[in-house]
């Protein structure tokens, strides 16, 4: 019964979530767009919620996918093109890249549909449908059950809808997700399509144009897109690559408009935001600013330092590094402007007054009691949460250790024969990966100095017996390294192989196996492993299922309480990577006192940056030439340069990127790519003064396709607005 009352309360709160919201902070749910199309439309937007999503029409989310497990991509013709940043399809591009053919540096563009560069393992998906399924989730659930009892009871019933949703088979997913701290939960069915070709790419220094050093940050010039084209079976499909597959027909793609942006124009992001934590306990964001950012921050500046000074001496190394170097660099980043951006909020404080008064009011009431609850869970957890974010910042990261696991794991013994069996060429395929992009002294000198910030920083009841044996048999981190790097069998690539090849009988795969086992690179990353498993994760999860528990409450009670109470507030759910809409309108932002900036850059800001003796700035001489010729084409706007970026006021995070910037008529203007640097607490604590997202202007895409790669030939597919 009193489950039935609470699911009701709930959906009568949630149905009523987003009315007190303030401009443009929001990610909204596409399926319950009906209760924003008002604002949406009030603000400019001219096609209504059935555009935007809809189960019986071909409608907007059917032109966007997620790209991968962590980036947004939109079709753009007919014929299953579809365009992501430059970032999004990094990795892909770097494993095409070697020094004969370096895609990353001088960009790559496919003249024909059978020059197109399959990517195994890369997928896109497609939201078919998503659904309230909480009372089928919660079906049989007793409120005396244990939070644990709980979550098995929702992973069996998420199975049994996941089941049922995709038993037709033909590449269907699903998920089943909780929002609000699980006061709710959806279903999201995907169809994921496994034959993604790459089509084209900039060169570097336009795609990633400004490195890390613009990163983050506005005025921006960076060219960040990627093309790829989806292919399908001969019915459509899903199928694994084949020749035979022929490119992918979407229900909808989106009209390109090249009428341009101007200051207060709409715009509409529709994505997949990957996480945000907007309604967290200042316990929550104190931990964060002064804790966990400060010290990630810290090994992550070490490792950086050793990567840049062995990849600024060669060639080969910068190419190893560039994507690992970038994915580091990128979160090191951010959270830099995440713990400024949450200090000049006073964002512990305002929530400590906010919490206050909730605490006031709920008073002998169905929410007494819980802030205390969350304070006292949060003191709980704070040692485990240091010593698994030192875990994943410091041994996780060693990439000889992380290798040896993966080796290890390749060996499989027979439940009852105990027979071993190793599969070689599968091993032979992730050495070959693994040593085309690894550089030892890299690698060792990152093992010297997390593993001695490791001994510094994490208190010693903390820290794995295993560790403290070796620093004390060793000495010190670079004894110790020495002794790891100078035996492992994996620094040995030629041993390694011989090893490998050697695995026919299951008599030599057993041998192999222990050689293996015994190595210092493999003990290392399991007995890590071991510790984190048996000293840290069981009691840093115990709480954290506590903490939902108190939080499932504290979400439904912030909700009672705003509205009841009258406290502006916007509620919608945090970001889990599912399909979202954020929408707002250009502007530009004053970051500072006697500053301001505009929101859209152009070419011209590229040539001010251009530095041939900076390699984040040295740009394509082409470039220099079509400038100096003024050689735009049709890709100018009134002022006569070529737009390159804008910002506006859209709710954004990381996964994002790659999201089609939509105007007033639903067509395409540009793609997202980033937010501003001041502007990154967003997904704590949205400032609607400061927080913009940062697109790639589509008239800079065309331009590049058309003046950079000659490739103008993908033009005659797409179709333009106007
Ligand atoms: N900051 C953007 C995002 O979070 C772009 C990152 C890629 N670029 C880079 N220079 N690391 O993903
Ligand atoms: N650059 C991010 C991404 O890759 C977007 C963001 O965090 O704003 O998704």
């Amino acid at each position: 019964m009193k489950t039935i009352f609470k699911l009701i309360i709930t959906a009568a709160v949630l149905a009523l979530a987003g009315w007190t919201a303030k401009a443009d902070e929001g990610m909204w749910l596409p399926s319950l767009i009906s209760q924003r199309i008002g604002d949406m439309q009030e603000k400019g937007f001219k096609l209504n919620a059935e555009d935007i999503y809809s189960i019986n029409q071909a409608s907007l989310k059917d032109a966007v996918v997620l790209f991968g497990r962590g980036c947004t991509g939109e079709l753009i013709s007919p014929e299953g093109l579809l365009l992501t940043n430059h970032h999004c399809g990094y990795g892909q591009i770097q494993k095409h890249s070697s020094v004969e053919h370096d895609y990353l540096k001088d960009g790559f563009w496919a003249m024909s549909r059978a020059e197109e560069l399959p990517n195994p393992g890369l997928t896109v998906s497609f939201l078919e449908r998503m659904e309230d399924v909480t009372e089928k989730v919660l079906e049989g659930y007793d409120p005396q059950m244990s939070e644990a009892q709980r979550a098995e009871l929702v992973k069996k019933n998420s199975k049994a809808i996941i089941d049922e949703a995709t038993k037709e088979g033909k590449g269907l997913r699903a998920t089943v997700e909780a929002l609000y701290y699980g006061n709710q939960y959806f279903m999201f069915l995907y169809r994921e399509y496994a034959d993604v070709r790459l089509v084209g790419a900039p060169p570097s220094s336009i795609g990633k144009f400004g490195g890390d050093t613009d990163n983050w940050m506005w005025p921006r010039h960076t060219g960040d897109f990627s093309m790829f084209r989806i292919y399908a079976d001969k019915d459509n499909n899903p199928a694994p690559y084949s020749k035979d597959n022929v490119p992918y027909k979407p229900k909808k793609f989106f009209r390109i408009s090249t009428k341009g942006v101007h200051e207060g124009d709409f715009t509409f992001i529709y994505g997949f935001p990957g996480r945000t934590q907007e309604y967290i306990h200042s316990d929550g964001v104190r931990y964060i600013e002064e804790t966990g950012d400060p010290h990630k921050i810290n090994l992550r500046t070490l490792r950086l330092n050793i990567q840049k000074k062995y990849m600024g001496q060669s060639q080969k190394v910068r190419i190893q590094y560039s994507s690992k170097n970038a994915t580091v660099a990128n979160a090191w980043k951010k959270w830099q402007g995440e713990v400024k951006g949450i200090k000049k909020m006073k964002t512990v404080q305002t929530k400590q007054e906010f919490e206050k008064a909730f605490d006031r009011w709920a008073k002998g009431g169905e929410f007494d009691g819980v802030i205390a609850k969350i304070a006292q869970l949060y003191k709980d957890l704070e040692p485990y949460q240091f010593a698994a974010d030192y875990y994943t910042e410091t041994a996780r990261t060693i990439e000889l250790a992380n290798f040896a696991a993966g080796i290890l794991g390749s060996f499989k013994t027979d439940k009852e024969s105990k027979a071993v069996t190793f599969d070689s060429g599968k091993a032979s395929g992730m050495a070959e990966s693994f040593y085309k992009d690894y550089y030892l002294p890299i690698d060792k000198e990152c093992f010297v100095a997390v593993m001695t910030e490791f001994d510094s920083n994490v208190p010693a009841e903390f820290k794995p017996a295993y560790f403290t044996s070796m620093m004390k048999k060793y000495g010190s981190a670079q004894k110790w390294a020495d002794a790891l790097f100078g035996k492992s069998i994996f620094a040995d690539r030629a041993k390694l192989e011989k090893l490998i090849e050697g695995c026919s009988t299951s008599k030599a795969a057993a041998k192999a196996r222990k050689t293996v086992a015994a190595d210092p690179a493999t003990v290392f990353a399991s007995e890590f492993a071991k510790w984190y498993a048996a000293d840290v994760q069981p009691h840093a999860t115990r709480i954290n299922q506590e903490l939902q528990l108190a939080y499932r409450d504290y979400m439904r009670g912030q909700m009672v309480y705003c509205r009841t109470q009258r406290v502006p507030k916007s509620f919608y759910p945090d970001a889990n990577l599912t399909l979202r809409v954020a929408y707002g309108h250009i502007k530009g932002y004053s970051p500072s006192d006697a500053v301001y900036y505009k929101p859209s850059s152009t070419i011209k800001g590229i040539m001010q940056k251009d530095n041939p003796d900076i390699f984040d700035y040295n740009i394509p001489q082409r470039l220099r030439d079509i400038y100096a010729q003024k050689d735009y084409g049709r890709w100018t706007d009134e002022t006569g340069e070529v737009p390159v970026c804008f910002i506006a006021t859209n709710h954004t995070t990381g996964g994002n990127s790659g999201s089609p910037v939509i105007n007033a008529d639903g067509d395409l203007i540009g793609l997202n790519f980033d937010r501003v640097w001041e502007g990154t607490m967003s997904d704590i604590v949205f400032d609607p003064e400061i927080c913009r997202n940062i697109s790639l202007d589509v008239r800079y895409v065309l331009f590049t396709i058309e003046k950079l790669g000659k490739a103008e030939y993908l033009f005659d597919e797409m179709v333009f607005a106007e």
